[in-house]
C-alpha cells in the first residue's frame, strides 16, 4: 500500500475508533445524562495532553455471533496525559461497546496502562463505566478481572491508584476500585454493588432501587465505600484533579508543594476563644483547622461517613499534609467502629505516600455499648492504634481539650512516636472524664455521704484540677510544648520544617499483621 491510502486508512481507522459504539449508542449515552469515555477523559486531563494505546485493538471472540461485532478499542480508552502538567496513566471504560464490558482484550489494554504506570511511577486513575464481565466471553472475562486485581494490589502503595465510577459497576468488578486508594463517584448516576437488586430480593426478599442499593449517597454515608461524591460527572473529575495536587507521583516521591501568600507566621486570635468555656459543650473542629492551614483549604475525605472524626488534605506553608481531627460537633468526638477504620486507612496511605500527619485531638474515648462491641470496636480500634505506631512520616500531634483513656494513646500520643507533641492550655488529658472516675473511685465515700451531690461536685472540681489540663503531661515529657492557640500555624509549620528531614524505619519483616 503506497503512504497516502495508509494514511488515508488509518485516519479512518481513527475517526472510527473515536466513535466507539457508535453514533446511537452514544447518543443513548447522553440520553441517560452521561458523557462518553472519551468527553470523560477531556475534562480529567490537561487540554491536548491526552496520548492513546491500542486504539486498534478489538476481541478475538467466537462465542454468540461476536466475531461479527468487533469496535476499534474494544469497549476502553487508555492511554496518559497529565493533571497540572504531571503525569498520570488513564483507562476509560465505554459504555457504548458492549456496556463497557469486560473481555479478555478489554482487560489486556487495561493491564498495559497499568503496568506503565508502575514501571514509571506516575497515579493511575481509572473510570468505570461497565455492565461487568462480558457475558459471552465467559471464564476469560473473569480472569481478565483478576489480572487487574493483582496489579492493583501489586501497585498499592507504590502509584497513587483511583477510581471513579461514572455509572453501573457490578459484581466482582466492584473490587477493582475497592483494592484502589480512593473512589469518586457521580451523585444520582453510578451505583456500586456486588449482587444487583434482582439477586438481593431472590436471596433476602428485600425489594430495593439500585440507587439505595448501590448509589453515591448510600457509599459516601453509610458504607464508607465511596470517599468522594461530584454533584455530576465534571464535578466529579474536578475532584479528582483536586485530590492529585496534594500527591506525590509515587512513593519514592515527597507531595508537591504549592505556594501560598497565606503568611507562615500568621497568627489566629480567634482560636483562643474557640473551646468553649464548658467542657461538655461541642465546638466544630473544621473551623479550628481552616483557620490553621493555607488559605482555609480543606480538601476532606469520607466526609459524610463516620462524621465523629474529619480526614482530609491541605497545606501549611505550602506543604502538603493529611489531617487527623476528632470531631466534638459529632459524637462527641468518640472513637468508633467506623471512625477508626476511615482515619486507620487514611493514616497508611499518608505513610505510604510520604505525606506528613498532623492530627488534632479531642477524643473522649471509644463509644460504649453492645453494637459497638459485638461488631468489633476491638479489632477496629487496633487497626487505628497499628497505623499511627507503624507510621514513620513526620506525625504531629495537637490536643485542643480532650485526650482521655485509650483514645489518648492512639490518637497520635508521644508513646507510639509522635515526633512533635502539642497541646492548648484547655487540654485534658487523664484516664478517663471526671464524672466517670469520681463515681469509681469515691463510689463508697458518695454512697456514705450526707450530702453526695455537694461532695461529688467537691471531687470533681479536685479531679479536674489535679487531672484535667495538659501540665502534668508536659511534665513528663509526653508533650513537648504547650502553646497557645493563636500561635498554632507558626508552631505547625515549624514543626513541618524541623522535621522536612526524618529518618525513621520499622524492623525489617514481610510485612505487619494489622488486625484487618
Ligand atoms: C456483554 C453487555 C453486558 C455484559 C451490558 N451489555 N452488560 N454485554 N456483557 N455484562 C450490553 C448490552 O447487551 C447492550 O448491548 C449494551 O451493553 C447496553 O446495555 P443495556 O442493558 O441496553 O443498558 P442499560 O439499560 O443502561 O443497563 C445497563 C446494565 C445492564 C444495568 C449494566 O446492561 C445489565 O444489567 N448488564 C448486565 C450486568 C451483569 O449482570 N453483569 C455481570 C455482573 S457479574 P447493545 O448491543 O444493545 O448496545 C460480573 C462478574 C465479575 O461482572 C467478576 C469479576 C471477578
Amino acid at each position: 500500500m503506497d503512504f497516502d491510502s495508509s494514511r488515508k486508512l488509518l485516519r479512518q481507522f481513527r475517526e472510527q475508533a473515536l466513535l466507539g459504539g457508535g453514533q446511537e449508542r452514544i447518543d443513548a449515552q447522553h440520553k441517560r445524562g452521561r458523557l462518553t469515555a472519551r468527553e470523560r477523559l477531556d475534562l480529567l486531563l490537561d487540554k491536548g495532553s491526552f496520548y492513546e494505546v491500542d486504539a486498534f485493538a478489538t476481541h478475538r471472540t467466537h462465542e454468540f455471533g461476536l466475531e461479527d461485532q468487533k469496535f476499534l478499542g474494544d469497549g476502553v480508552v487508555t492511554g496518559w496525559g497529565t493533571i497540572d502538567g504531571r503525569l498520570v496513566y488513564v483507562f476509560s471504560q465505554d459504555f457504548t461497546v458492549f456496556g463497557g464490558s469486560l473481555g479478555e482484550v478489554h482487560a489486556e489494554k487495561i493491564c498495559k496502562i497499568m503496568d506503565m504506570a508502575l514501571k514509571n511511577g506516575a497515579p493511575l486513575i481509572g473510570l468505570n463505566d461497565s455492565g461487568g464481565a462480558r457475558i459471552q466471553e465467559g471464564v476469560v472475562s473473569l480472569g481478565g478481572y483478576a489480572d487487574i486485581f493483582l496489579r492493583n494490589t501489586l501497585a498499592s502503595g507504590v502509584i497513587p491508584q483511583i477510581s471513579a465510577i461514572m455509572g453501573p459497576c457490578a459484581g466482582g468488578a466492584v473490587y477493582s476500585p475497592a483494592l484502589t486508594d480512593f473512589i469518586f463517584m457521580v451523585r444520582d448516576s453510578s451505583y456500586m454493588f456486588v449482587t444487583g437488586p434482582d439477586v438481593v430480593k431472590t436471596v433476602t426478599h428485600e425489594e430495593v432501587s439500585f440507587e439505595d442499593l448501590g448509589g453515591a449517597s448510600v457509599h459516601s454515608s453509610l458504607s464508607g465505600v465511596a470517599h468522594m461524591v461530584g454533584d455530576n460527572e465534571a464535578d466529579c473529575l474536578y475532584l479528582i484533579r483536586k485530590l492529585l495536587a496534594f500527591l506525590p507521583q509515587n512513593n519514592m516521591e515527597d507531595p508537591p508543594s504549592l505556594a501560598t501568600r497565606d503568611d507562615p507566621l500568621r497568627t489566629e486570635m480567634a482560636l483562643d476563644g474557640i473551646i468553649p468555656e464548658d467542657p461538655s459543650r461541642p465546638y466544630d473542629m473544621r473551623e479550628i483547622l481552616r483557620l490553621i492551614v493555607d488559605d482555609g483549604v480543606l480538601l476532606e475525605v469520607q466526609e459524610h461517613f463516620a462524621a465523629n472524626i474529619v480526614i482530609g488534605f491541605a497545606r501549611l506553608g505550602s506543604h502538603a499534609v493529611g489531617l487527623v481531627a476528632n470531631q466534638p460537633a459529632v459524637l462527641a468526638g468518640v472513637l468508633d467502629i467506623n471512625a477508626s477504620e476511615k482515619a486507620a486507612r487514611f493514616v497508611r496511605f499518608c505513610d505510604a505516600f510520604n505525606i506528613p500527619i498532623i492530627t488534632f485531638v479531642d477524643v473522649p474515648g471509644f463509644l460504649p455499648g453492645t453494637a459497638q462491641e459485638h461488631g468489633g470496636i476491638i479489632r477496629a480500634g487496633a487497626k487505628l492504634l497499628f497505623a499511627y505506631c507503624e507510621a514513620t512520616v513526620p506525625k504531629i500531634t495537637l490536643i485542643t481539650r480532650k485526650a482521655y483513656g485509650g483514645a489518648y494513646d492512639v490518637m497520635s500520643s508521644k508513646h507510639v512516636r509522635g515526633d512533635l507533641n502539642l497541646a492548648w492550655p484547655t487540654a485534658e488529658i487523664a484516664v478517663m472524664g471526671p464524672e466517670g472516675a469520681i463515681n469509681i473511685i469515691f463510689r463508697r465515700e458518695l454512697n456514705e455521704s450526707a450530702d453526695p451531690a455537694a461532695r461529688r461536685a467537691e471531687l470533681v472540681q479536685e479531679y479536674r484540677d489535679r487531672f484535667a489540663n495538659p501540665f502534668v503531661a508536659a511534665s513528663r515529657g509526653y508533650l513537648d510544648d504547650i502553646i497557645e492557640p493563636h500561635e498554632t500555624r507558626p508552631r505547625l509549620i515549624n514543626a513541618l520544617h524541623m522535621l522536612s528531614n526524618k529518618r525513621d524505619v520499622n524492623p525489617s519483616k514481610k510485612h505487619g499483621c494489622i488486625p484487618l
